[in-house]
């Protein structure tokens, strides 16, 4: 095991997001340890290049070690889907609160970057937007550690299930959506994201104590019919989606997973949150204090998703 500190200590790293971040980080000449559940003991999601340490991601024992010997910490497990608030709190809540135990156990605790969600804005929406607010909560009561939040709006890319549906469904020409076809939403490709996190950990002293949310640069985001022009060439049919059956199947979807213990990603709480009019970042603070910029809007980035179609 690696005991100088001269590597980045990431959590969440089998996740999409993470594999992403974990071979930008390889790829720009950091060294990277990665926590995998020790249960598994590695992870072939893994690459070869980045070491796998097995640990309970509220150990607080081991991961003070580990803190003590990374010259910064990447906080990117999280839970997207759950019944309720306890389906949440040990990824978004529970394993922050370790980190923050640990860094402050370990003298000279390193830059800390906790992946939350542009959600934790609107934490009366759902128990997923409430625990990754509460999750930013703990961070912000702890003055003395030096810790960054990035709220990602909704982040697509390679790897990636949830979104590349919509996306996919959108570019054989049907726009399917539960908000408003007026709703404005920001959104980030993965690469762009796995960038900013390599801008932060170089500009880290810069960031300190502040909140970023960010996203692609398109000012005032997307709208269902921008979503349509930058992802298909073909003629448009929108469909919304009614509330009522919505909540129905969401309703039904939470008490399925209860009978076949599954954890749910489409419930009562997501559907408040797929129809808020509006869910947007703002990119200006986060590149004055990085020089980051994102490289790919959503036609762009759709592209590269595509790209062997
Ligand atoms: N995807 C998006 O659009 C999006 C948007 C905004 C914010 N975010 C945030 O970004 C973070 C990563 O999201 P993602 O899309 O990459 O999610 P993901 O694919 O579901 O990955 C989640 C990661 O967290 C780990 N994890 C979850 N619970 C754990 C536990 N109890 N102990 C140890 N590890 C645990 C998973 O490990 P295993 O593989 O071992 O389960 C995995 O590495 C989350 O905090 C999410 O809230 C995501």
């Amino acid at each position: 095991m690696q005991t100088d500190s001269s590597s980045v200590f990431i959590t969440g790293a089998t996740g999409f997001i993470g594999q992403r971040l974990v071979s930008c980080l390889l790829e720009q000449g950091h060294a990277v340890r990665a926590m995998v559940r020790p249960e598994k003991k590695s992870s072939s999601q893994i690459p070869l290049a980045c070491e796998q340490i097995p640990v309970g991601l509220t150990d607080v024992d081991k991961l003070t070690g580990i803190v003590a010997e990374s010259k910064a910490v990447i906080y990117c497990a999280g839970s997207v889907r759950g019944r309720n608030l306890t389906d949440f709190s040990v990824a978004n809540i529970q394993g922050i609160q370790a980190l923050i135990d640990a860094s402050e156990r370990a003298s000279n605790a390193p830059p800390l970057l906790l992946v939350s969600s542009l959600a934790a804005s609107q934490p009366q929406l759902s128990d997923y937007a409430r625990s990754k607010n509460a999750g930013e909560q703990l961070l912000l009561g702890k003055p003395l550690l030096p810790w960054t939040i990035i709220r990602p709006p909704a982040v697509y890319g390679p790897g990636d299930q949830d979104m590349l549906r919509v996306l996919k469904m959108v570019r054989r020409g049907l726009l399917l959506h539960a908000g408003p076809r007026d709703q404005h939403v920001s959104l980030l490709h993965v690469d762009d994201l796995a960038s900013a996190v390599v801008a932060w950990l170089l500009a880290s002293q810069c960031c300190r104590h502040k909140t970023y949310a960010i996203d692609d640069g398109t000012p005032g985001g997307y709208t269902w019919d921008a979503i349509g022009e930058a992802v298909s060439k073909k003629k448009l049919r929108a469909l919304k989606l009614p509330r009522l059956s919505m909540d129905i199947v969401a309703t039904a979807n939470v008490l399925f997973s209860k009978l076949l213990g599954y954890a749910p990603m489409f419930s009562p709480g997501k559907v408040r949150e797929l129809i808020q009019p509006e869910w947007l970042c703002d990119n200006s603070s986060f590149t004055d204090a990085t020089g980051w910029k994102p490289q790919l809007d959503l036609k762009q980035g759709a592209e590269r998703l595509f790209k062997p179609d």
